[in-house]
């Protein structure tokens, strides 16, 4: 059994910040950012909570596939490492404001693994025959826990909220998730303190464990990378993206990308994408699509997943 998308929302702060304004606080340009990572803006929330915008994403996906009625939803997960409130849980919030009455509800800390995670996680679920319909969230507001004066990672994050509506369909599925709990020093960020980075470690481990990780999935599901449509990777850097691609033979133009316009937002990053592809019709039925998740703990995992 795999997940397939049938709905998809996102909520996007208005408050955009460019490399300009960075280059105001720190000593940065547009053209040095732009050249590292790919990066143009970032959006900031300034006033709503994260469980608010979490909110605001789920009801726009309920509403792209409205011939599920939310009591059909049988779990929410909201996977996030900035949130305001410890509890109640942003996703036991959400089922109250959608009514899904159905539903059970769990938070998912798996920094940018989290949306492949909270997917892996459904599709266990619908395995096991304890779902069919799932509500999947990636909500971040890494302005909060941003280091506004360290040029080397503020220059990176954003803010955003994406959500996915998953349906369980007979198709055969893949996934797999790894962690390196013995290499969390590489990317950390203590209680009421702000994302302390090695950015070069990331670096290299994100060009290294994501091929394989793609690899592995493709195997299991005995898929010809000819036949993967689309390959939705985490957005943290597009010098990362480039690099996946490469080492695994693909072309550029099958790796979807619009870190330009948000920067890194974590766990939100893919659902964002895929709410943007799948808004602009691109994603059409049958789409046959891998996505990857690498980041904190350290973590990473990829899955098949259809339209
Ligand atoms: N503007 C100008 N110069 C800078 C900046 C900046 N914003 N940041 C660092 N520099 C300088 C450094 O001080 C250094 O100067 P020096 O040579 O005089 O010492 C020089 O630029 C090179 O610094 P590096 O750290 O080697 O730069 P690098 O090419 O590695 O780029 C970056 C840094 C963009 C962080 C890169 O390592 C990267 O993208 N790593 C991946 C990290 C990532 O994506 N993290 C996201 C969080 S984790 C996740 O989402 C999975």
């Amino acid at each position: 059994m795999t997940g397939r998308i049938i709905g998809t929302g996102a909520c996007i702060p208005t408050l955009v910040w460019d490399n300009n304004k960075l280059a105001e606080m720190v000593e940065t340009s547009d053209e040095w950012i732009r050249e590292r990572t790919g990066i143009a803006r970032r959006h900031i929330e300034k006033e709503r909570t994260a469980t608010e915008m979490a909110i605001e994403a789920a009801q726009k996906a309920m509403e792209s596939c409205a011939e599920l009625k939310a009591e059909e939803i049988g779990a929410i997960i909201v996977c996030s490492i900035a949130q305001e409130e410890v509890l109640p849980s942003v996703s036991c919030q959400v089922q109250a404001a959608i009514g899904a009455e159905n539903a059970f509800c769990f938070d998912l800390k798996a920094a940018c693994s989290g949306f492949v995670f909270a997917y892996n996680t459904c599709l266990a679920y619908m395995n096991m025959g304890l779902i069919k319909n799932a509500l999947i969230i990636g909500v971040e507001k890494l302005s909060t826990i941003t280091d506004w004066t360290d040029r080397s990672s503020c220059i990176l994050f954003g803010d955003g909220a994406g959500a996915a509506v998953i349906n369980a369909c007979e198709e055969e599925g893949a996934m797999m998730m790894k962690c390196d709990g013995s290499r969390g020093e590489v990317l950390t960020c203590p209680a009421g303190s702000t994302l302390l980075m090695n950015g070069q470690e990331v670096f290299k481990f994100a060009v290294r464990s994501v091929p394989e990780a793609i690899n592995e999935v493709l195997a299991k599901k005995m898929l010809a990378k000819e036949d993967v449509d689309y390959y939705i990777l985490h957005q943290a850097n597009r010098r990362i993206v480039e690099s996946v691609a490469k080492r695994l033979g693909e072309p550029i133009e099958k790796f979807p990308m619009n870190l330009e316009e948000y920067g890194n937002t974590s766990s939100a990053s893919i659902p964002l994408l895929l709410d943007e592809l799948y808004r602009s019709g691109k994603l059409p039925k049958g789409s046959r699509l891998i996505m990857a998740g690498f980041g904190a703990g350290l973590s990473w995992g990829a899955s098949y997943v259809t339209v």
